[in-house]
C-alpha cells in the first residue's frame, strides 16, 4: 500500500459525511494525519473515533464551514495541533430543495450558496495563507458534474458548484507561483446521503431512483465515497505535482458521451 500522505497534515471538510469521511479514511491510511471538520457534533465524534481506533492521528474539529469566524478557527486548530497544512479538502456541501428556478425559494437560494460557495470560499480564504506562507501545500475543491450542466430543480446547487469551478481556477493562478496547487472534482452521482436526500425529493422508490440515476454513467451504475477519495487523495499528494487548476470528473463517464444505449 502506497503511503504516499506519510508525514503530511490535511483538514477535510464535511468529514462526518459519506466522501468527506471516505476521504479522511484513505489519507490516513497512506500515512496522513487528519483534522476533521463537519457541523455535525455527533457524527463527526462517531467518524474520527473509528479512525483513532484504526489506530491513525485522526482529530475533530466542529465547525459551520460558513461560518469566517469557524473557517479561521478550524485553520488555526489545524495549524496548532499539526504545525501546518499539506492539504485541504474543501468539500462541506448541502444539496437544498429542489424546485424549479421559477419557483425556487429565495432564502433557500441564499442558503445554499452561503454554504456551497461562500464556504468554499471562506476555506480558500483562511487555509490558503498558510500554504503560501510555508511555499507548499495542495487544496481540492468540490464542484460536481452539475458543474459542467444543468441540473434541473437545483438552480442554486448547480450555481455554486459552477462557481466552485471559478474559485478554483482563480485560486490556483493565484497561487500556483507560491508553491501551492488547486483543484477541483467533479463527482457524478454517488451513493451517499446527500444524494439519497435529493433522491426522496425526485423519486417516491429511492432505489429505483438511484438505478435509473446510474444509468447517466456509461459504467452503467453509481459511483461509491472511496471512488472519490482515492482521486482526492492523488491530487493532494506530491504524484500530482503537475497538476493545477483542474476539474478531474469522477462520474463513471457520465460527462464523455450522451448514451444512446439506454
Ligand atoms: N453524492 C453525490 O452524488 C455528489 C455529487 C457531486 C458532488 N457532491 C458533493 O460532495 C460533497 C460531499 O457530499 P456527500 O455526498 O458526501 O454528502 P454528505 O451529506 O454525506 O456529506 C456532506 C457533509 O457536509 C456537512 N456539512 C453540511 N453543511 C455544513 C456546514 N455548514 N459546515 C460544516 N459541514 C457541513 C454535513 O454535515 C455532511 O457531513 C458536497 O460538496 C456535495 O455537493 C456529491
Amino acid at each position: 500500500m502506497t503511503k504516499r500522505h506519510e508525514g503530511k497534515s490535511h483538514i477535510v471538510t464535511g468529514a462526518a459525511g459519506a466522501i468527506g469521511f471516505a476521504t479522511s479514511e484513505i489519507l490516513c491510511r497512506e500515512g496522513g494525519e487528519v483534522l476533521l471538520v463537519d457541523i455535525n457534533a455527533e457524527g463527526l465524534q462517531a467518524r474520527t473515533a473509528e479512525l483513532a481506533a484504526k489506530g491513525y492521528r485522526a482529530l475533530a474539529h466542529v465547525a459551520d464551514c460558513a461560518d469566517e469566524a469557524a473557517v479561521e478557527g478550524y485553520a488555526k486548530a489545524a495549524m496548532e495541533q499539526f504545525g501546518k497544512i499539506d492539504g485541504f479538502f474543501n468539500n462541506a456541501g448541502i444539496e437544498g430543495d429542489l424546485a424549479p428556478t421559477h419557483e425556487y425559494d429565495i432564502a433557500m437560494f441564499d442558503k445554499v450558496l452561503h454554504v456551497n460557495l461562500r464556504g468554499m470560499f471562506l476555506g480558500l480564504r483562511f487555509v490558503l495563507p498558510h500554504m503560501v506562507e510555508a511555499g507548499k501545500g495542495a487544496v481540492v475543491n468540490t464542484a460536481s458534474i452539475g458543474s459542467e450542466r444543468g441540473l434541473a430543480g437545483a438552480c442554486a446547487y448547480n450555481a455554486a458548484k459552477h462557481g466552485a469551478v471559478g474559485l478554483t481556477r482563480t485560486a490556483a493562478s493565484e497561487v500556483a507561483q507560491k508553491g501551492v496547487r488547486v483543484n477541483c472534482v467533479m463527482p457524478g452521482v454517488i451513493e451517499t446521503p446527500l444524494l439519497v436526500g435529493m433522491l426522496e425529493q425526485m423519486f417516491d422508490d429511492v432505489a429505483a431512483g438511484m438505478k435509473k440515476l446510474g444509468e447517466v454513467a456509461t459504467l452503467n451504475r453509481v459511483g461509491q465515497p472511496r471512488e472519490v477519495g482515492d482521486v482526492v487523495s492523488f491530487l493532494l499528494s506530491d504524484e500530482a505535482s503537475y497538476v493545477n487548476g483542474a476539474k478531474w470528473e469522477i462520474d463513471g463517464g457520465a460527462l464523455a458521451t450522451i448514451r444512446n444505449d439506454i
